[in-house]
């Protein structure tokens, strides 16, 4: 007999008066909603022109060629000859490719660090080669000089029609400052070039310089000074350039601040700080479409990042600071936004040596931010899991194709950092993201960024094929 328990909850609920609904009927209608929801979002996404959703392919006929999938053959080479003496001391750990891209003396040395003659020259490689990116290669100036410009940024200056690049101008000998610091070159201030087609670059020389004698000074040559960016101020018509500020042993880690009246400087240093009392190394800034310009820096000894508006004259942080991508240990940020969305690229952890980049998404630039996965599409899977043997710094938006973007990343020489190469790649935002995130109950919601790798590529439009 079945018994009435007064105690037991009714499963059945009351929804309005008079009808009754099950807990079944309420479950599958919300099933049924999400579905609807689900078909929704893919149906929006497919009615964006030029976009096939299924692999985030272009329509474009300009654009798919970038997005063409380039293999890369990358052997290791023959393990080298060691006498018996040395096998004996010293068993012979497993060589990755890693190990080979970090070894000066590698048989493989030429594929990741073409030698000069390779060099992209753009005031004598017309004909055929002109306009073509080499990831990798040696740049030169219109002087024939290898651009020095590592860690940097590009700022498009809309009242000349200039794009102006900034980086670290590391044309120094290479040292350890002691046996397990890492691997430096005196600071001799941030380069800036600047190129009206974003493969011919002039040296505009450099707009700020390091300090000779004052050793208590930021600037002072034994300090850091690494991934300046400049943006432009409409309030105040001021270049303000932001950029990472360190003692030899990376402890004082903090951010600095230049101004300057023109893009080509000189810039006044103005001071270094803790931003929001926390330590920062690898930084970028962003300027967001209203004016907003927000500060994004690795903190809390790099396990995650912070992000927080500056104030209205790009000189300082406002109180107002999110902790993001926490316990991830991130760093290297390059910030983007495509339809209103904000993206990121991060790199992890490793010093110079290259990893594996990652790409978040936020619909707020202050968060909550998820992880996408790897962006990297092409080459092979070393290539992939070591961001194309570079590391990113900075994503250009590519002038007249929206959701196309030129991803830039420093493969960085160790051995001597003022040869250290740019890895230039088209990048798009299209398809479907392919690992389900934190805060969208694995809903699509985002679209997938893409770095394609290429031997050699050119701007789209730029030339007949
Ligand atoms: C990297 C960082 C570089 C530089 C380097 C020093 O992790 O991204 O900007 O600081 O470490 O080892």
């Amino acid at each position: 007999m079945r018994m009435r328990n007064k105690y037991r909850k009714s499963t059945t609920l009351r929804c309005n008066a008079g009808s009754r609904c099950s807990l079944p009927v309420l479950v599958w209608t919300l099933v049924g909603f999400l579905l609807m929801l689900h078909l929704y979002t893919l149906i929006s996404q497919n009615s964006i022109p030029n976009k096939d959703i299924r692999n985030g392919i272009s329509q474009n006929p300009l654009l798919r060629e970038l997005e063409e999938v380039e293999e890369e053959n990358l052997q290791m080479p023959p393990p080298r000859k060691r006498s018996p003496r040395a096998a004996k001391r010293k068993p012979k750990k497993a060589t990755t490719l890693i190990d080979e891209f970090l070894d000066e003396s590698s048989q493989i040395r030429h594929i990741f660090f073409p030698s000069i003659k390779m060099a992209v020259d753009p005031m004598k490689d017309a004909g055929n080669d002109s306009l073509y990116y080499y990831p990798g290669r040696i740049w030169l100036d219109t002087e024939g000089n290898p651009i020095q410009a590592h860690g940097g940024g590009i700022l498009y200056d809309e009242r000349s029609g200039t794009y102006y690049w900034y980086g670290e101008y590391k044309d120094g000998p290479t040292y350890h400052a002691h046996k397990k610091g890492a691997a430096r070159v005196d600071v001799i201030g941030v380069g800036c070039y600047s190129s009206k087609d974003l493969w011919t670059w002039k040296n505009e020389g450099i707009v700020l310089a390091a300090e000779e004698e004052n050793e208590t000074h930021d600037l002072h040559k034994s300090n850091v000074l690494e991934r300046p960016k400049v943006i432009y101020n409409d309030n105040t018509k001021k270049y303000v350039m932001w950029m990472h500020i360190d003692d030899t042993n990376y402890t004082k880690a903090s951010i600095g601040v230049a101004i300057s009246d023109s893009p080509t400087g000189p810039f006044d240093y103005l001071y270094s700080k803790r931003p929001h009392g926390f330590d920062s190394r690898d930084m970028t800034i962003f300027k967001d479409d209203d004016g907003v310009a927000y500060l994004i820096y690795s903190s809390e000894d790099n396990s995650e990042l912070h992000v927080g508006p500056l104030d209205r004259d790009y000189l300082n942080v406002t109180p107002v600071v999110r902790r993001i991508l926490v316990g991830q240990h991130r760093e290297a940020p390059a910030l983007f936004k495509h339809d209103g969305t904000y993206y990121m690229i991060t790199s992890g952890c490793t010093g110079w040596a290259p990893n594996e980049a990652l790409a978040h998404a936020a619909e707020s630039i202050m968060g909550p931010w998820e992880t996408m996965g790897n962006p990297c599409i092409g080459g092979n899977k070393i290539f992939r899991q070591t961001t194309f043997f570079a590391q990113s710094t900075f994503v250009l938006p590519l002038p007249g194709f929206k959701g196309s973007f030129i991803f830039m990343a420093d493969r960085w020489n160790p051995a001597d950092l003022r040869d250290s190469r740019y890895v230039w790649l088209p990048m798009t935002v299209g398809g479907a993201a392919d690992q389900p995130f934190d805060y969208s109950f694995g809903f699509p919601l985002w679209s997938r960024v893409s770095i394609y790798w290429h031997k050699r590529w050119r701007l789209p439009g730029r030339g007949s094929g």
